[in-house]
């Protein structure tokens, strides 16, 4: 699909990547500001495709985070050993520290993300989860480090009667302490603690722009589901992970340098595969703060 772009002369071109969600966008320079007529088509092919990916943007920090904040105001994050000495809206998904040099597999920050190589949707754990994140490539592995991205929606309308029924009106604790039960990651201060309480959100969440359902699970966060015991609670979080992640419903990332993926943390769950940590990845993510609470579906 081709769009006008009055402003510059150029053409959006929106080519689908994937059956399922995932389309890759040409024709706009995402370092300058968005004519009114390029956001909305723009914002139109996010909310049709889910997850966009803008090849060969080597944006700044501060591009990137002008970009972001077209559509909307920008998180913090809470922990330093995560977010931008330099630029603090900049959230670090990197093996490599601020100062340039490759951390071990042994380094809190890097067994941290490294979490992400499990499900989950960014800022779930907040009372007000994320809207949409914008991850720049800045160095990128040869091998491995793909990110893969599901529907939400789709997985949503695929879900057993049975489950779904098991589903219905319960919501499933998300708490961001939950991290430290999987990876020797370092220990939350009690300020951190306090800033990041555990939250309960609808298992079915509607969308508060398209209107659609999906179902909102984020494995690395879940502990808990309303009305259930511990253990199969669990067990249904990896059930539903396990349903999300079949081929049908999941885009495949393989990032190039300067690629910009930008996606919907309302209706998609997405994970990194693993890489040799002897390969440098460095990404710097932008995370837009959600429009509201979780609207139950
Ligand atoms: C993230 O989980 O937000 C980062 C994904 C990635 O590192 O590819």
């Amino acid at each position: 699909m081709s769009i006008a772009n009055d402003r510059t002369g150029s053409e959006l071109n929106i080519r689908p990547l994937h059956p399922a969600l995932g389309a890759e966008v040409s024709g706009v320079d995402l370092a300058r500001p968005l004519a009114p007529e390029t956001f909305k088509a723009l914002h139109q092919a996010w909310m049709d495709y889910l997850v966009l990916v803008f090849p060969g943007q080597a944006l700044s920090d501060a591009q990137q985070i002008a970009f972001a904040r077209q559509f909307g105001a920008l998180e913090v994050h809470h922990q330093d050993i995560i977010k931008s000495r330099a630029a603090p809206e900049i959230f670090r998904v990197s093996n490599v520290d601020d100062d340039g040099n490759l951390m071990t597999a042994a380094h809190p920050s890097v067994a941290q993300i490294s979490l992400a190589q499990r499900w989950h949707t960014d800022s779930s754990y907040r009372p007000v989860p994320s809207m949409g994140s914008i991850l720049h490539g800045i160095e990128v592995t040869r091998e491995g480090g793909e990110t893969w991205f599901s529907n939400m929606y789709k997985v949503h309308d695929a879900l057993p009667a049975a489950t779904r029924q098991q589903i219905e009106g319960r919501k499933a604790r998300h708490d961001f302490a939950h991290l430290t039960t999987l990876a020797p990651i370092k220990p939350l201060t009690e300020a951190e603690r306090q800033a990041m309480p555990p939250v309960w959100q609808p298992m079915l969440r509607r969308h508060p722009v398209t209107g659609r359902k999906s179902l909102f699970i984020s494995p690395i966060y879940n502990d808990a589901i309303e009305g259930m015991a511990a253990d199969d609670a669990v067990a249904l979080v990896a059930e539903l992970a396990e349903l999300a992640g079949r081929d049908e419903f999941i885009y495949r990332h393989r990032w190039s340098a300067d690629d910009i993926v930008m996606w919907d943390n309302r209706c998609t769950m997405h994970q990194v595969t693993p890489y040799d940590l002897a390969q440098r990845r460095v990404m710097h993510r932008a995370t837009i703060i959600g429009d509201g609470p979780v609207i139950a579906g």
